[in-house]
Parts: C-alpha cells; sequence; structure tokens
C-alpha cells in the first residue's frame, strides 16, 4: 500500500531538553519554529524543518495542511488517571478515605460489566483527545473486562497508552476484592494479551498500601523482577489519614516507602502519584531507584491533600511527572493541571514558569514514563503525536495573546486561561482523532 504522509506547516514549539526553572529555558532546550514543519510517514514524524528549507524536498503531490496562526506542541501526557471515575468527578466535600469509600468504589463496582467499561472507556477516550492529551498511565477497576475494553479502545483509536488492573485484596467492598492469588493471575493473563501489543503496555497497578496484603504487594513485586518492561503505578503519601492508617497497617515498615521497597516495587518505571507527606530522605530513596512522583495539583487541591513541593523533588534528583488524577483532579485538560501547579507553587513560592510546565506535559512527562524514545517531542522516528492549539480560541484568549510580547507570555496565557476549547485538533499515529467543533 501507500505509505500516508501529510506535511503539517505552522508555527512548532518541542524541547529537547529541561528548560529549567529560569525565566529563560536553558540553551538548547527549545526548539520554536514560527514557520516549520513536520513531515508525517505512515504514524511517525519523517522530518522536522523550518517549511522553507523542508519545501524544496517534498513530494509535488504532498498534502500540506496548513495551521499559520496556530501552535503545534508534541501530545500532552497525562501520568496519572483513573479512567474509571470519569463519572464521579466533582463529589463534593470529602477527603481521600471518605471520598474513597463514598464515592470511589461503589462507582468502580459498575466495571464488571463490559458494556458499561466500553461506554465509559469511550466517553472517557474522546475527552482526552478533545484536551489534546494523547498518552496517559491509566487506573482501570480490579475487574480484569475493564482493561479489556480500555486497550481494546484505545489499540482501535491507535492510541500509545499504558493501563492495569487495580490490585486490591483487602479493605474493598467484596464486589472490588481480589483474592490475592486470583488477582495475580488475572494480572498475568492481561499482561500476556495486552503489555508490548501496538503501542500498548501495562503498568502493574496495586491500588495503595491499606488495600494490599503483605503478600499481594510481594506477589507484585515478584511481577516486576521477572519482566523489568513492566511499568507501576500506585499513590503514596497523599493525605495524613492515610499515613496513620499505612503505620497502622505495617508496623514493621519505618515509613510508608519502606512498605513499597519491601515489596520490591520501587524502581525506574514506577510512578508513585501525590507523594506529599514525605522527607527529603525518603525522596532521596525514590530518586536513587529512578522512579518518579506524579504532581496531581487539581486532585490535592480538591481533595485537600496538601500542597506539594516541586523544587524538594528537583533537588533530590527526583524526576516528576504532571497528572490529572480524575475523579480525584478536577480536570482532564493538562493546560488545567498547569494552572493548578502554578497554583501550588504560588502558594509555596515556586512558581512554575510555561517552560517548565509545557516541558512536564510533553518531553518532561515522557522521560518519566520512560516513553521518550517514542513520544514527547518533535525528532525524526518518533510516533507522530500531537496538539494544535490555538491562541485565539476564545474571544477573550485572542485579545489576551494579542498582546503577548514572547512566546513565553503566550503559553502563559494558554496555560492560566486554556481548555478544551484551546485545542483546535489532536493528531495520534500520523492522524487527526479530535477537530473542534
Ligand atoms: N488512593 C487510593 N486510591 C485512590 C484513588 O482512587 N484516588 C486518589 N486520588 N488517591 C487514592
Ligand atoms: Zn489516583
Amino acid at each position: 500500500p501507500r505509505p500516508h504522509v501529510r506535511v503539517l506547516r505552522g508555527p512548532l514549539l518541542s524541547f529537547d531538553a529541561d528548560p529549567g526553572d529560569g525565566d529563560t529555558p536553558a540553551p538548547g532546550s527549545v526548539r520554536h519554529l514560527e514557520d516549520g514543519a513536520l513531515w508525517l510517514v505512515d504514524g511517525q514524524i519523517h522530518a522536522v524543518a523550518d517549511y522553507a528549507a523542508l519545501a524544496p524536498h517534498l513530494p509535488s503531490d504532498i498534502e500540506v495542511v496548513d495551521y499559520s496562526g496556530k501552535l503545534m506542541l508534541p501530545g500532552f501526557i497525562d501520568s496519572h488517571v483513573h479512567y474509571s471515575q470519569l463519572d464521579i468527578m466533582a463529589s463534593y466535600g470529602r477527603q481521600l478515605l471518605d471520598w474513597l469509600n463514598d464515592y470511589t468504589f461503589p462507582e468502580e463496582c459498575r466495571f464488571a460489566e463490559r458494556a458499561h467499561a466500553e461506554a465509559v472507556t469511550d466517553a472517557f477516550l474522546d475527552e482526552m483527545l478533545r484536551v489534546g492529551t494523547t498518552t496517559a498511565q491509566v487506573f482501570c477497576s480490579s475487574h480484569p473486562v475493564s482493561v479489556d475494553a480500555f486497550f481494546t479502545a484505545c489499540r482501535r483509536r491507535g492510541l500509545r497508552m499504558l493501563a492495569g488492573k487495580v490490585l486490591m485484596d483487602r479493605h474493598a467492598p467484596e464486589a472490588l476484592r481480589d483474592d490475592t492469588l486470583g488477582g495475580i493471575r488475572d494480572t498475568e493473563r492481561l499482561i500476556g494479551d495486552w503489555h508490548g501489543r501496538g503501542r500498548l503496555g501495562y503498568s502493574l497497578t496495586p491500588r495503595f498500601a491499606p488495600t494490599s496484603t503483605r503478600a499481594q504487594l510481594d506477589a507484585t513485586g515478584a511481577l516486576l523482577r521477572n519482566d523489568p518492561s513492566l511499568w507501576l503505578q500506585t499513590h503514596l503519601a497523599e493525605n495524613t489519614g492515610e499515613l496513620d492508617w499505612v503505620a497502622e497497617l505495617f508496623p514493621e515498615s519505618r515509613d510508608y516507602l519502606e512498605v513499597y521497597e519491601r515489596s520490591g516495587l520501587v524502581g525506574p518505571r514506577s510512578t508513585f502519584a501525590h507523594g506529599i507527606h514525605l522527607d527529603q530522605e525518603m525522596r532521596g530513596r525514590l530518586a536513587a531507584r529512578g522512579a518518579n512522583l506524579a504532581f496531581c495539583p487539581s486532585s490535592n487541591l480538591f481533595l485537600g491533600s496538601g500542597l506539594f513541593d516541586r523544587l524538594a523533588a528537583r533537588e533530590a534528583g527526583l524526576a516528576i511527572s504532571y497528572a490529572s488524577d480524575v475523579g480525584g483532579g478536577t480536570d482532564l485538560s493538562g493546560l488545567a493541571t498547569l494552572k493548578a501547579a502554578y497554583q501550588v507553587g504560588q502558594l509555596r513560592g515556586q512558581p512554575l514558569t510555561a517552560w517548565q510546565g509545557f516541558y512536564g506535559l510533553t518531553l518532561g512527562n515522557a522521560r518519566a514514563l520512560s516513553l521518550d524514545e517514542r513520544i514527547g517531542r518533535f525528532a525524526p522516528g518518533m510516533e507522530a503525536d500531537l496538539v494544535v492549539l490555538d491562541p485565539a480560541a476564545t474571544p477573550l484568549m485572542a485579545r489576551r495573546t494579542a498582546r503577548s510580547r514572547s512566546l513565553a507570555e503566550m503559553l502563559f496565557a494558554m496555560m492560566m486561561l486554556g481548555d478544551d476549547r484551546t485545542v483546535a485538533e489532536t493528531w495520534a499515529a500520523g492522524r487527526p482523532v479530535h477537530r473542534r467543533g
């Protein structure tokens, strides 16, 4: 068959390295082309260049899509989100443990039914693409069918996604509770069916320490030891009530992190959501193993969990990723996550620059998730996932961005004022998957 070829022309922005926390990005970290071009062939980026430099090399019959006035970026990445919680977003007035019991667990019971899991998956993926997120690391429910439904739909849409079946064998309603070994066998079956199939990867998903026995955590660690190409996602030190409970349940561990360390769950492909209530020594232990903390600012504000200390993590050399944590989070949009991260940062005296924010949503998250050889920046051989932002998406945005004197100012205005309307188009694997209505 003929190769599938497109050229996308217009302003583009991509990061080649961490820009740092300064007002101006570190030298060589930012690639910004005012009139750039992405040459896409069969789902991958074949070339990135100024349009004028590329034009003489293009086949004469090639289709050129014009995005002048817009801004192309690599597709956004969400390092921690629960698709099974889409329909309980914005449930009023609880902190973590009550919120789990009152809203989350009852909702997740519905995912025993395949038709329900399929319907919510479709709504979730539509919403993700509407806000420009092309890759996420996703909690399903405890039901294997919730994972089958999710991965089936991602494969049909050509999306790069990580996901896993929630493991919990205690302190949960019976309809969600694993038999310890049964949950591990289900996980092994799902790994066999989905891990490394096309653009999909399996993430081992023990929910958090209180809902797993030591036996379940140990068995999960054994899976990770047997196959280090697997990912792992869980929660860590989100809420003070949770901390007290963990101390009570695992008296032999000197702190929360050690509960996971003892079972071999802390590695270079492990993502720990939240990590608010940690000391510097614990951050150092996470950094030494190459793990990352998922900063979930809209969730932390919504559930009243606390203010994440971003710069302490960076000082410890610990990788940070950015995440919505829907349904604890109030917004799927990466732009909204950056806005909340900026606000949390302001309350800590650690404001987030737009450079650091957009780096985080793209290459930063790709690196934290060990996906940076495939996604996260515009370069030859990378997969063609991208978002087309419209700085003049609304009359208000048009007024504001017209006054921006620099790219940094325009990016910052989009991260504070942007939402799904800011996303004109989303592409995955070289094909359009969302166009704003
Ligand atoms: N800790 C354990 N489970 C959850 C969950 O579903 N959401 C959040 N935010 N924290 C958790
Ligand atoms: Zn979560």
